[in-house]
This record gives C-alpha cells, sequence and structure tokens, in this order.
C-alpha cells in the first residue's frame, strides 16, 4: 500500500467486479439504436474519468462511441470552489443523441448538475450519468447519478482516477489520504 494511504476502501479486485456488474446494468438500459442511428456517446470527464472510463466502455456489450470534456475542479484543495467552468469541450454534437457521462465522484453533485443542463441546452435525446463513487451526505445542490459503482461516507479519497493534486490517479485502488497529507 502507498505511505500516503490510510486505508484501503475498495480494491482492484472489487473495482473490476462492480464495474462488470455495472456494465450489464446500463446496457439493458439502452435498447439497440437502429439502423443509420448514431450509437450511444459515452462522454469522459477528464481527468478523472480515465481508469473508470477505460474499464467502463469495455463492460459494455453495445455499439458506441467515445468523447472528452474537461471542467474546472477542485484545483490542489479538497473544497468544492463552487465554480464549475468548462474546459475543453466535446468534438461531436450531441443533438438527438444518447449520452452517457462517465466521471470519478460525485460530491456537492455541482459539477454534474451544471454539465447536465450545459449538455441538455444542446438536445440530446438522453443524458444519463455514471459515477464511480458517490458521496450523497456531501450534497449542496440536488442531484442524483443514473449509475453508481460505491457510496462511500464523507472521506476524502483517491485512487482509480481520483487525485490529489494531481497526484494518486494511478493507484489501482480507492483510498483514503492519511488525514498529514493534506492538512485536513
Ligand atoms: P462536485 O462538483 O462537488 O460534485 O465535485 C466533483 C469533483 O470533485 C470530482 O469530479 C472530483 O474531481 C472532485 N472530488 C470530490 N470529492 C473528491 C474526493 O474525495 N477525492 C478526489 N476528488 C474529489
Amino acid at each position: 500500500m502507498h505511505p500516503d494511504i490510510r486505508e484501503i476502501l475498495f480494491t482492484r479486485e472489487q473495482i473490476a467486479a462492480r464495474v462488470r456488474a455495472l456494465g450489464e446494468q446500463i446496457a439493458a438500459l439502452y435498447p439497440a439504436s437502429g439502423r443509420g442511428e448514431p450509437p450511444l456517446l459515452a462522454v469522459g470527464i477528464l481527468k478523472g474519468c480515465v481508469p473508470f472510463f477505460a474499464d467502463l466502455i469495455r463492460a459494455l456489450p453495445l455499439p458506441l462511441e467515445i468523447d472528452f470534456l474537461s471542467l474546472s475542479s477542485y484545483g490542489a484543495g479538497t473544497a468544492s470552489s463552487g465554480q464549475v467552468r468548462l474546459g475543453q469541450d466535446l468534438s461531436v454534437p450531441v443533438a438527438g443523441r444518447d449520452v452517457l457521462v462517465v466521471e470519478d465522484i460525485v460530491d456537492s453533485g455541482r459539477t454534474l448538475a451544471r454539465l447536465k443542463e450545459l449538455l441538455a441546452a444542446r438536445g440530446p435525446r438522453s443524458v444519463r450519468v455514471a459515477a464511480l463513487l458517490d458521496k450523497p451526505s456531501r450534497r449542496a445542490v440536488p442531484f442524483v447519478p443514473d449509475f453508481v459503482g460505491f457510496t462511500v461516507e464523507d472521506a476524502f479519497v483517491v485512487g482509480c482516477g481520483m487525485d490529489y493534486a494531481g497526484r494518486y490517479r494511478n493507484l489501482p485502488y480507492i483510498g483514503v489520504l492519511r488525514r498529514g497529507v493534506y492538512g485536513g
């Protein structure tokens, strides 16, 4: 275990099993697209989505396309700024399409609530959200993800895409940082 990690919440094996189950659950919700219709568009929110996104799309037995966008996030802190700005935008239009947004974690809910508004204004057929982790006790705005890997208590977690000050995204498990590491 990494010396900055206090406790492992979910192991690599637990995450893999959960993502496989999520893939089946999600695939069951999207009927095969008709001939000539564009397939499901899986949209990853950079950078935290990367490991979850890569695993999830491979667990989806569906025709799909992928795209990415980036949003302003926490910077180097552990508390939400409350401000959500679009950075890198999608490379394709979403009008008329089924969109599956893939995110690492829902905390205050501000990021995804805002992103859903932003995407909805572009006229997609549907927008659903898959999050690897959910911290419902931290909501500042009402937001319920459609698909959740794991629900966690109010602890700052890293690994499997989630970072503190840009680090720990590559840890294959999800763990809680030692308090001394971020002064929390
Ligand atoms: P929200 O807008 O407060 O829901 O924040 C969502 C974003 O905050 C996530 O995409 C993460 O980048 C970041 N975040 C929230 N909680 C954590 C955490 O426990 N560890 C790492 N990043 C987090």
